[in-house]
């Protein structure tokens, strides 16, 4: 695969990836889209700001008339409409119009408020993802999901609204610390288990580069993850099937990270989530114990957890049936027919879901 993917939508090229080490290229980037001469404000965080703001603001340098900043407190408890309306504030105070330009400059967050932007004010404006964490550089900086929180609901509100770009530069994940990067991994196993058999066994033997952030295996990494939610994202846009593959580990994941008040990392709960999901899948004869282990096991070296203290069991299962993606009362479970092949499955029982959350759950014990 050479450094650029192109991604289309409704069977037509809509947007290209581009991976790159820097930001070098992104001022030809913009420009070939035709962005000259036009207002473009970088939307990105209070941490991203202090550690990328100035090296965009300088890759752009003098070829665009006004470029200005606008940092979005940090942390997913500032991802709602009130700091939507400070965004949109700022930029009708700037004159900002149909034809501007927003960039994302972060992490998941400000990639799903700054797409959220974009996709309403004036009914919609350009944006392009710069996505800075792991997480955002293999899942949801491509796809077009942007949204915000409501009511305590993880992206209640929102719009698919495809960005014009995806600007990723890999050597971003240098200053992530290691819980976050860990955090991403889960996302990037659950593209093997669910779609790419050889991609998981990829991972497995590059478990320690991996974990190093070796420079050339991270690039593979994240081109790889990225082509396969780009073919994901390609079939099925809006999540009415295949996508919903990707919402592996997700159903107790998210319980288990809505239970906890969002103190544990999406990642950690993803990971937690995964082994849940993979516990059952063995359970109903479909992977080996040995796979089973194996999979769980492949969290350890990036000190992802694999039990959880503190959990109630039925609050987290009547979390799951308020989770959004249940749909008529029914929970739209993802598990493993085997390992690179996962399918929707709405019968799984409470009951199945209690076991696999014994099987995460840590209990001390006196031996
Ligand atoms: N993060 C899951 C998706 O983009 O559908």
């Amino acid at each position: 695969m050479d450094n650029r993917l192109t991604v289309n939508y409704n069977n037509k090229p809509c947007y290209d990836i581009v991976f790159t080490t820097d930001f070098s290229a992104l001022k030809d980037e913009i420009l070939n889209l035709g962005f000259e001469h036009r207002k473009t404000a970088i939307i990105t965080d209070t941490n991203v700001e202090k550690l990328y703001a100035n090296e965009v603001l300088n890759a752009l340098n003098d070829d665009f008339d006004t470029v200005v900043t606008y940092a979005i407190p940090a942390g997913e408890e500032h991802k709602n409409l009130d700091e939507i309306r400070k965004i949109y504030d700022f930029l009708m105070e700037r004159h900002f119009d149909r034809h501007d330009l927003l960039l994302a400059l972060g992490g998941g967050v400000v990639g799903d408020m700054c797409g959220f932007v974009a996709a309403t004010y004036l009914r919609g404006v350009s944006f392009i993802q710069i996505p800075t964490t792991l997480l955002s550089q293999t899942d949801s900086s491509v796809g077009g999901k942007t949204g915000v929180d409501l009511g305590g609901v993880k992206n209640m509100v929102g719009a698919f609204y495809m960005p014009r770009l995806v600007y990723m530069n890999v050597s971003t994940l240098n200053s992530l610390d290691d819980r976050q990067y860990a955090s991403g991994f889960a996302e990037v196993m659950k593209y093997g288990l669910i779609k790419d058999e050889s991609f998981y066994t990829w991972l497995i033997d590059n478990m320690y580069e991996i974990s190093d952030k070796d420079p050339e295996v991270v690039l593979e990494m994240v081109k790889h993850s990225c082509d396969i939610k780009r073919a994901v994202v390609e079939k099925d846009p809006t999540e009415k099937g295949d996508r919903m593959l990707l919402n592996f580990g997700h159903t107790l994941g998210h319980a288990i990270e809505k239970h906890k008040n969002f103190e544990m990392l999406h990642g950690e709960c993803v990971a937690l989530g995964s082994i849940a999901a993979a516990f059952i899948s063995w359970k109903r004869g479909l992977l080996s114990m040995e796979e089973y282990y194996e999979i769980r096991d492949m969290f350890v070296p990036f000190n992802l957890p694999i039990s959880v203290e503190d959990i109630d069991k039925e609050a987290v299962l009547d979390i799951t049936r308020s989770d959004k993606k249940a749909d008529s009362d029914k929970i739209k479970f993802i598990l493993l027919k085997k390992i690179g092949k996962a399918f929707v499955d709405d019968s799984v029982t409470r009951q199945e879901m209690d076991k696999a959350l014994d099987e995460i759950i840590y209990i001390e014990t006196n031996d």
